[in-house]
């Protein structure tokens, strides 16, 4: 396949902040934004109250709010707090009740081209079934549900009943295995996990229920049933003490039921994310505040016109953007969006802008890995297509190069969308820092802007903003709505993690540059956190799963630069002569220490490459140094080594790996 796009190399970081093309806003697109240059001043001049009216404007409020934000307990937030309202309510019942109820909301693309169309009105009815069903399954406000299901209607459905009945959800990405499943279900004690039989990824049907039934055989005593759904009619085993069928109390459930609202500050769901110790963390949010902003960001940073937009964002709802903009952001606003399960090329590469034509789509947010996939497959792919609906291209997930951005925007948006690089994490909820459409003049590779009522800084070592030109630490320095309300049952570690590193200050843990405009550029993260294809990963839990196998001794795991996925995971491992692992080829450590990763993490923590070494470089006190180790998986020429323990380590990592065998 020959890529037609000259541009294909990626810059360094130095050459980021030398790119000087800019794209004003177009004045036709400037002229019907919803976002106006006004609403900066607006949120400057009293940023709690612009929240306020936010939240007052985009959310409908059984019990309309008093208090705004009470930050006396900080850095636990308390947003809207006396306020009381029903998340599932607003996201589809009142906009039924407005008159929208044949508004389509979603239309579900399978990956063998089957397709449903969901409207408000039938999204009610389903909503309502599941809330009735999980009600008669014992589920009731505060118990938790975990959530382990393709991408397909039913996981939009049954995040909203839960949201519904003020049952916390917690969805675990399909790709996870059994065993990251039941520590999750075990961390956040799930009464009930709703799961599928299957789903279809890169053209065949691929078992879901097995790695439930594995993840309960390790011991998950909270859960009481396993709501199975039916999607590829594959065999499953069962178990008539747990397993229910979906179609046998859903689809049979009364399709009326009476929302209760719940207080703001009660928890709509709990998401776990790598962080940089072997125990992913439970990150949790709470209802007001998280779908304000939810909301706010959507109809903004995309330029969302409910009536006429047809909205696409590419990710699962597995992982937060899936939350905030596959289900509440875009629910929220009453948008018609398209959710589809499979991957970009079952069965052509051309799969994705065929789904843009179909629906002439109109918005589309997804992650610079793909981007950066679909200009490796070629320019031409694209080309076949009609891409002329799209009026708003969005980019999520991990720093975008300049030229991928370009690319983006002159091959899939034809020269013509505004291009939206948005900053934010599972922590922040929902977008805090990236350009308006129509207001900001765009810079390729930027995300530029705190957005109105948002406060974002780069600090130094010692909390100092450092001046425009100057690198340094994205700090938050004020609370916002969609925040973080801390992790699940461990509140020392929220405040450690996040609040420790500068006094006051909300650490993001992603190194920034500030431009000569005093832009912010993202650079990518400064702990030992990992972004692969978007995804985190930790370099510890990765390192924890090498060392469970009996081969291993000791590994150490660095995030290398890669073309396409941004970062890939390398791992270094030392072999226990004495366990059998000594003895091995290295092709067979390879697939045998990759599998086990996929066992205990799951498909997407695989290392890219494990490279058998004799030493890992350590300091004297005992900390491995990946940042040489990374100079080796990146084949540069091995940084200082002057504070190893043992100076010869990195001479001997570099004659093992270039022995022949
Ligand atoms: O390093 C940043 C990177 O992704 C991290 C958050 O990951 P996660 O919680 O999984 O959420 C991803 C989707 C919101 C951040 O700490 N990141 C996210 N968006 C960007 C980014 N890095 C650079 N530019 C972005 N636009």
């Amino acid at each position: 396949m020959t890529d037609t796009t000259p541009e294909t190399h990626e810059p360094g970081l130095e050459n980021l902040l030398t790119e000087d093309r800019r794209f004003p806003p177009s004045p036709e697109f400037a002229a019907q934004a919803n976002a106006q240059q006004g609403l900066y001043a607006w949120a400057n001049a009293d940023r709690v109250s612009f929240w306020a009216e936010q939240a007052r404007e985009l959310l409908s409020w059984e019990t309309p709010f008093e208090e705004v934000l009470d930050w006396s307990k900080a850095p636990f937030a308390r947003w809207f707090a006396d306020g009381t309202l029903n998340a599932a309510y607003n996201a589809v019942d009142r906009h039924v009740e407005a008159g929208h109820g044949d508004r389509v909301a979603l239309h579900f693309e399978g990956e063998g081209g089957d397709s449903r169309a969901l409207t408000y009105a039938d999204l009610q009815r389903e909503v309502s079934k599941a809330a009735n069903a999980f009600t008669a399954l014992g589920v009731g406000a505060g118990d938790r549900v975990a959530i382990y299901l393709p991408l397909i209607p039913e996981a939009v459905v049954t995040m909203l009943a839960c949201a519904r009945l003020g049952a916390p959800h917690s969805v675990v990405f399909g790709g996870f295995s059994a065993e990251a499943l039941s520590t999750r279900i075990n961390d956040a004690q799930a009464k009930l996990v709703v799961t599928a039989d299957g789903g279809y990824r890169r053209g065949a049907a691929s078992a879901l229920k097995p790695a439930v039934d594995d993840a309960l055989t390790k011991g998950t005593p909270s859960v009481e049933h396993v709501l199975v759904v039916k999607r590829t009619g594959q065999d499953v085993a069962w178990n008539d003490d747990v397993d229910v069928w979906w179609s046998d109390v859903v689809d049979q459930a009364s399709d009326q039921h009476t929302p209760v609202a719940f207080e703001a500050e009660h928890p709509l769901f709990i998401l776990y994310t790598s962080g940089t110790t072997g125990k992913p963390k439970g990150i949790f949010h709470t209802t007001g505040g998280y779908l304000a902003q939810a909301a706010f960001t959507h109809r903004n940073v995309f330029d969302l016109k409910p009536e006429t937009d047809v909205y696409w964002c590419t990710a699962d709802v597995g992982w937060i953007t899936g939350h905030t903009y596959v289900v509440y952001g875009p629910l929220i606003n009453g948008a018609t969006q398209v959710i589809y399960e499979g991957t970009p090329d079952t069965p052509h590469r051309g799969r994705w802008w065929e789904i843009v034509e179909k629906y002439k789509v109109t918005i589309l947010y997804t992650a610079p890995t793909a981007i950066r996939t679909c200009m490796k497959w070629g320019s031409e792919i694209p080309a076949k297509f009609d891409l002329s609906s799209l009026r708003v291209l969005g980019s999520v997930g991990e720093p975008i190069n300049p030229e991928a951005w370009m690319w983006y925007r002159r091959v899939i948006g034809g020269d013509r969308t505004p291009v939206v690089d948005t900053w934010w994490q599972t922590e922040t909820g929902a977008i805090m820092i990236s350009p308006l459409p129509g207001v900001t003049e765009t810079k390729p590779g930027s995300a530029q802007v705190p957005l109105p009522g948002i406060a974002a800084d780069v600090v130094d070592d010692e909390a100092n903003p450092v001046p425009d030109g100057g690198g340094g630490y994205l700090v938050l320095t004020e609370p916002w709505p969609s925040m973080l309300r801390g992790i699940w049952g461990d509140p020392d570690r929220y405040v450690d993690t996040y609040w420790s590193r500068f006094k006051g200050l909300y650490f993001a843990g992603d190194g920034a540059k500030k431009d000569a405009d005093g832009d912010i550029w993202l650079l990518g993260r400064v702990d030992d956190v990992m972004n692969v294809s978007g995804h985190r990963l930790s370099t510890t839990e990765i390192e924890s799963a090498l060392v469970s196998h009996p081969w291993v001794a000791e590994a150490a795991v660095v995030g290398a630069a890669d073309d396409t996925t941004g970062q890939a995971v390398v791992a270094f491992v030392i072999l226990r002569g004495d366990a059998g692992g000594g003895d091995q080829e290295a092709d067979a450590v390879q697939t045998e220490l990759r599998n086990h990763v996929a066992k205990e993490i799951g498909a997407i923590a695989k290392p890219r490459q494990i490279l058998v070494v004799a030493e890992l470089p350590k300091t004297r006190s005992g900390k491995i140094m990946r940042r040489l180790l990374r100079d080796v998986a990146e084949n540069r020429t091995v940084g200082d080594a002057t504070t190893l323990a043992d100076s010869s380590v990195m001479d001997l990592i570099a004659q093992g790996l270039s022995a022949p065998g």
